[in-house]
C-alpha cells in the first residue's frame, strides 16, 4: 500500500468508525456487533501505526485516540473532576498474556497481583458524593465532560442517596464513584414485550435499552423502567488520603458504603491465575444480574497502577478481555421486509433455523438497506449469525467461500411490499418509508397500538384480532373500531357469539377510558404515557390538544408544561398538522367517545383513595407541591405530620425528623420512583 492509498483508507476508516460511534454512543442503536467494531478500530490503529505521516495528513484527531462521545442534546454538560478513561481490549488470550509481560517489564517485578472482575455491558457513569450525599450523576461523555443525568439516576431504586458510614468506611468530602448503569434481562424482556404489543420496534439488547433510557429527557419515563447500577471504581477523591491502596480495597469500600457492587471479583497472582479466573468468570457470568461482555484485569496495587500510568485514552494497568460472541453459520433463505407503525421498512433475515447460545434462531435483523449493501448479503448465502449479549441476533457476515453463482445481489424494494406505493427516504436518515397512510400494515400497527394495554386497553382486541379485522376491510382506521357491526363479527366463526358480545362490550366501555390513554393511543412520536398524562391534565380534551399552538407548549424557550420540551412539542405540532390525524380526533368524538377527565380518573385510584401521605425532603423530579397535587387528584390526603395513621411517607433527599419518626412507627416509606409506580398502577 502506498502512503497515498493508506491516507485514503485511513480517512475512510475514520469516517466509518465515527459513524458507528455516533450510532452506539449517541443513539444507542448500533448496526454492527461489538466484535466488528473492535476489528474496525484495530484495522485503523494498525494502519495509523504503519503510516504515521498519513495519519498526520489525515488531519483531525483519530477516533482511535478517543473514547467515543455519548453527549446528547437536551442535557447540561458537566466536567468530570478526574477523566473517565476507556480500556484497551482484546479477544486473544496471547494478547492478555502480553499485557502481563509488559507490566512485568515496566514495573520490574516478576510477580504481580491483579484483580479480575466482570466487564459489565452497560453504560458508564460517574456519581459524585459530597459529604456522603449523592449530588450528581454524569455519563462518560467524551471522558472529560459528560451529560448531567442526575434526575434520571435518582429513579434508580438500588442506588442509595447517602453513603453508609462506619469506622472501616469513613466518608471523604468529595468523591467520584464510577460504574455502569444497566437493565436486567427480565426487565429488558418486560419492556420489549410491551413494545411488541404496541407494535413498536424492539430494542436489540439490554445495553441499548439502558442507554436509551438514561438519556430520556423525562425522568418519569425513566422511572417506568427499572434501571440498576453497579459500581466498581473510584475517581477523584478529596482528601485523597481517604482511599484504599488496592483495587480490591475499592470494591470492599464501595460495598461498605452500601452501594451495589460487582457480584464477584478474583484477587489473583500472575498470568496463569489470571487466565483461570477469566475462564471461571466466563462460566459464572450467565448467573449475574447484568450482561457481561468480558473480564477486566486490573493491577491490584494502586501505587503500582500510578507507576504504570496511562496512554492518551486508556490506562496501562488494566485490560479488558472480551468473550467472543457465540456464532453460528446458516443459510439465508429469504429477506422479508417489516413495516412499522410509521411506515419504516426494516429488512429481516429469514434463516434456516440454527442453534445458537441456548436457543433456536430463525430470524435476525438486517437493520436497513445500506447495511445489506455494505455486507453484500444475498439470499441463498451462508451467513454468520451472532448473539453477543444481543438478545435479537444479528447477521455479521457472509461466508464468501460458500457463495454460489445463483446468489445475486439483493435489490431493496423500491415499492412497499404490501401496498406497492413507491418508498421514500427520510431526510437525514438511512431508513426508507412507505408514505401511504392507508397502507394496511400501518393501519394494523396503529390500531394495535391504540387498543394495546398501554393505551386504551380493549380486551379481546389483540394483535391477531386486529389483523383479522383489517384484512376483512372492516377496520381502516382507529375510528372504525367503534363502527364494528355485530352481524359482521358473527361471520368470523361458528360459536363466536359470546366472544363477539364481550368484545363489543369492551369497545363500548373503552369510550370512557381515561383521556391520557387516548392521547397515548394516537401514537404521536415521543409522547409516552407520562407525557400523555400531562397533556390530559393541561388540555382536558383531545380536541384542545389537536388545536394547540406551539406557544401553548413552549413560551420564551421554556416548557409551559413540565416534562414537555421542544422536541416533543414539535412532534405534537407535526402530528396534528396532518389533516388525517386531526380528522381522526373529530371522528372519535362524533362516535361518542367521552374520555374520562383526568381528575375523575385518578380519584378512583384504589391505591390512593382515603390514604394519608406525608411529604418530606427534596424529590428528584417534582416539587412537594406537585406531588401533593397528584396525591389529592388521586383521592389521597396530604398531612403535615407523621402518626400511626399515616399510610405512606414520601421521602426525598435530606429528609429529616419526619423520616426518622416514620421509621420508628413502622410507617411505609417510599421514594419518588415508587410513588410514580403507585400512581401509574
Ligand atoms: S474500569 C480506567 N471496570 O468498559 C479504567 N470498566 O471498554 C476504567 N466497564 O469505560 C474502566 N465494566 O464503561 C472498568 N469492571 C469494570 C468495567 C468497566 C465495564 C466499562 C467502562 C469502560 C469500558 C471500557
Amino acid at each position: 500500500m502506498t502512503p497515498v492509498e493508506a491516507l485514503t483508507r485511513i480517512t475512510a476508516l475514520r469516517a466509518e468508525v465515527a459513524h458507528h460511534d455516533e450510532l452506539y454512543y449517541r443513539r444507542a442503536r448500533p448496526e454492527i456487533t461489538d466484535f466488528e467494531y473492535d476489528q474496525l478500530k484495530r484495522k485503523l490503529a494498525d494502519l495509523e501505526a504503519k503510516f504515521p505521516s498519513a495519519d498526520v495528513a489525515a488531519g483531525n484527531v483519530s477516533p482511535t485516540d478517543q473514547v467515543g462521545d455519548d453527549r446528547t442534546e437536551g442535557f447540561a454538560t458537566y466536567r468530570h473532576r478526574e477523566r473517565m478513561m476507556s480500556l484497551d481490549n482484546t479477544y486473544s488470550p496471547e494478547e492478555l498474556h502480553e499485557f502481563h509481560e509488559r507490566l512485568v517489564r515496566l514495573i520490574g517485578r516478576d510477580q504481580l497481583a491483579y484483580v479480575v472482575e466482570p466487564k459489565i455491558d452497560g453504560l458508564a457513569v460517574s456519581l459524585t458524593f459530597e459529604k456522603g450525599k449523592l449530588v450528581r450523576a454524569v455519563t462518560r461523555g467524551n471522558g472529560i465532560e459528560g451529560d448531567d443525568i442526575t434526575a434520571n439516576a435518582r429513579t434508580i431504586h438500588s442506588l442509595p442517596r447517602e453513603l453508609k458510614t462506619s469506622p472501616d468506611a469513613p466518608i471523604p468530602d468529595i468523591i467520584e464513584i464510577r460504574g455502569e448503569v444497566f437493565l436486567t434481562l427480565a426487565e429488558f424482556q418486560r419492556i420489549n414485550k410491551l413494545r411488541e404489543e404496541a407494535g413498536e420496534p424492539l430494542y436489540a439488547n439490554p445495553r441499548n435499552l439502558a442507554a436509551g433510557t438514561i438519556k430520556q429527557l423525562d425522568p418519569r419515563e425513566v422511572a417506568q423502567r427499572k434501571l440498576e447500577i453497579v459500581l466498581y471504581g473510584l475517581g477523584y477523591c478529596e482528601p485523597s488520603t481517604a482511599l484504599p491502596t488496592t483495587q480490591s480495597g475499592y470494591h470492599e469500600l464501595v460495598r461498605a458504603w452500601g452501594l451495589p457492587t460487582v457480584e464477584k471479583y478474583w484477587p489473583v497472582q500472575g498470568a496463569a491465575e489470571t487466565w483461570a479466573a477469566v475462564q471461571e468468570l466466563d462460566r459464572l457470568r450467565g448467573k449475574f444480574a447484568y450482561a457481561t461482555d468480558g473480564a477486566v484485569v486490573k493491577l491490584d496495587s494502586i501505587p503500582l497502577q500510578r507507576e504504570a500510568g496511562a496512554t492518551s485514552k486508556s490506562p496501562r494497568w488494566a485490560m479488558a478481555y472480551k468473550f467472543a460472541a457465540e456464532r453460528a453459520e446458516t443459510r439465508l433463505n429469504a429477506i422479508t421486509i417489516q413495516i412499522g407503525r410509521t411506515g419504516v421498512l426494516t429488512p429481516v433475515a429469514e434463516l434456516e433455523p440454527v442453534h445458537l447460545a441456548g436457543s433456536t434462531v430463525a430470524r435476525a435483523t438486517l437493520h436497513n438497506r445500506d447495511e445489506i449493501a455494505r455486507k453484500d448479503i444475498r439470499v441463498g448465502d451462508f451467513v454468520f449469525v451472532e448473539k453477543a449479549g444481543e438478545v435479537i441476533p444479528a447477521v455479521v457476515a457472509v461466508n464468501a467461500t460458500r457463495r454460489t453463482p445463483a446468489c445475486v445481489p439483493y435489490t431493496f424494494p423500491e415499492k412497499c411490499p404490501i401496498c406497492a406505493t413507491p418508498v421514500v427516504q427520510i431526510e437525514g436518515e438511512v431508513a426508507l418509508r412507505c408514505p401511504n397512510y392507508e397502507c394496511p400494515v400501518q393501519v394494523r400497527r396503529r390500531v394495535q397500538h391504540f387498543a394495546s394495554k398501554a393505551c386504551v386497553d380493549i380486551d379481546g382486541l389483540g394483535i391477531a384480532m386486529v389483523d383479522v379485522l383489517v384484512e376483512k376491510g372492516w377496520v381502516k382506521s382507529v375510528a372504525d373500531i367503534y363502527r364494528l357491526r355485530r352481524d359482521d363479527l358473527l361471520t368470523l366463526g361458528k360459536s363466536v357469539e359470546k366472544s363477539t358480545d364481550k368484545l363489543l362490550a369492551a369497545i363500548e366501555a373503552s369510550k370512557q377510558a381515561e383521556l391520557w390513554r387516548f392521547i397515548h393511543g394516537l401514537g404521536v412520536t415521543h409522547v409516552g404515557a407520562a407525557a400523555a398524562k400531562d397533556l390530559a391534565l393541561k388540555f382536558g380534551s383531545l380536541d384542545a390538544i389537536a388545536h394547540a399552538k406551539f406557544e401553548d407548549f413552549i413560551a420564551d424557550k421554556k416548557s409551559v408544561i413540565e416534562g414537555i420540551g421542544e422536541t416533543m412539542a414539535q412532534a405534537i405540532m407535526e402530528h396534528f398538522n396532518d389533516p388525517r390525524n386531526r380528522a381522526l380526533v373529530s371522528e372519535l368524538s362524533e362516535l361518542g367517545l367521552q374520555p374520562a377527565a383526568p381528575v375523575k380518573r385518578v380519584a378512583s385510584s384504589v391505591v390512593f383513595a382515603g390514604k394519608t401521605f406525608v411529604l418530606t425532603g427534596t424529590l428528584p423530579t417534582m416539587s412537594r407541591e406537585q406531588a401533593a397535587e397528584k396525591i389529592e387528584a388521586a383521592g389521597g390526603k396530604v398531612s403535615g405530620s407523621v402518626s400511626k395513621k399515616t399510610s405512606y411517607v414520601l421521602a426525598g433527599e435530606e429528609a429529616g425528623s419526619k423520616l426518622e419518626k416514620a421509621k420508628s412507627l413502622g410507617v411505609t416509606v417510599i421514594d419518588e420512583a415508587e410513588f410514580l409506580r403507585l400512581l401509574g398502577s
